[in-house]
Formats: C-alpha cells, sequence, structure tokens
C-alpha cells in the first residue's frame, strides 16, 4: 500500500532532530487527526536554506512527508521553499494512499509556518 520512497523516507527519515539556535520554527498540527510536526530553519543571509531539522509526532505517512519536505527545501530560496505543496511532497514520494494524503499537510503547512514566523521576526 506504500510506496517503497515513502518506506525508504519512513525507515531512515533524513533531517530528524533538531537545531539548537534556529532562525525559525514553524509548528502545526493535523486536526485530522491530532499528530503534531515541527520544523527548524537555519536561513542564510541570501535566504537560502542551508539547515533544516523536524520532529514529528505522527504515523508512518507524516514522518516520511517530513522528511521528504526536508530534502524538498535545503538549499532553496525561502520564496521558491514556501511554494511546496502538499501534492509536491506527495509526488515525491511517488504517491501517497488515499486516505493518508491529509499526512502530507503537516509537512507543507509547517514549512510555510517556519517561513512566515521568520519574515514576521525580520519585520519587528
Ligand atoms: Fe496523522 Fe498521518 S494519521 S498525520
Amino acid at each position: 500500500m506504500y510506496s517503497d520512497k515513502v518506506m525508504d523516507h519512513f525507515r531512515k527519515p533524513r533531517n530528524a532532530g533538531v537545531i539548537e539556535n534556529p532562525d525559525a520554527v514553524g509548528e502545526v498540527g493535523n486536526p485530522a487527526c491530532g499528530d503534531v510536526m515541527k520544523i527548524y530553519l537555519k536561513i542564510n543571509k541570501d535566504e537560502i536554506i542551508n539547515e533544516i531539522k523536524f520532529q514529528t509526532f505522527g504515523c508512518a505517512s507524516a514522518i516520511a512527508c517530513s522528511s521528504m519536505v526536508t530534502e524538498l527545501a535545503i538549499n532553496k530560496h525561502i520564496d521558491v521553499a514556501e511554494k511546496i505543496s502538499r501534492k509536491d511532497i506527495a509526488d515525491a514520494l511517488d504517491g501517497l494512499p488515499a486516505p493518508k494524503m491529509h499526512c502530507s499537510n503537516l509537512g507543507a503547512d509547517a514549512l510555510q509556518e517556519a517561513i512566515k514566523n521568520y519574515r514576521s521576526s525580520k519585520q519587528s
């Protein structure tokens, strides 16, 4: 039912963990199931994400989606990274079973939340 890529990212998540002194943090919960994801970013002076880590308390799909979103966002400008969609994440994992599509929301939403928090911290 799960693609090989989902199983690979679930078993060996990329960029799992915490960044000390991050430039931005985004945290979201999935109202459909109560699972939670937190994403940490280091952003350089050119606004490129040069480090990204995640903590996810969720299902296998949520962990695979979290891992994949970090791979899609690393070394990207924040303007590009914030456009990564739920579909981009699911497609990069060779699809998710239909009942698990909502799990990809966590990755995209947490990244967007972190970038939004980064922008608002720069304005203040
Ligand atoms: Fe909660 Fe997948 S069941 S994110």
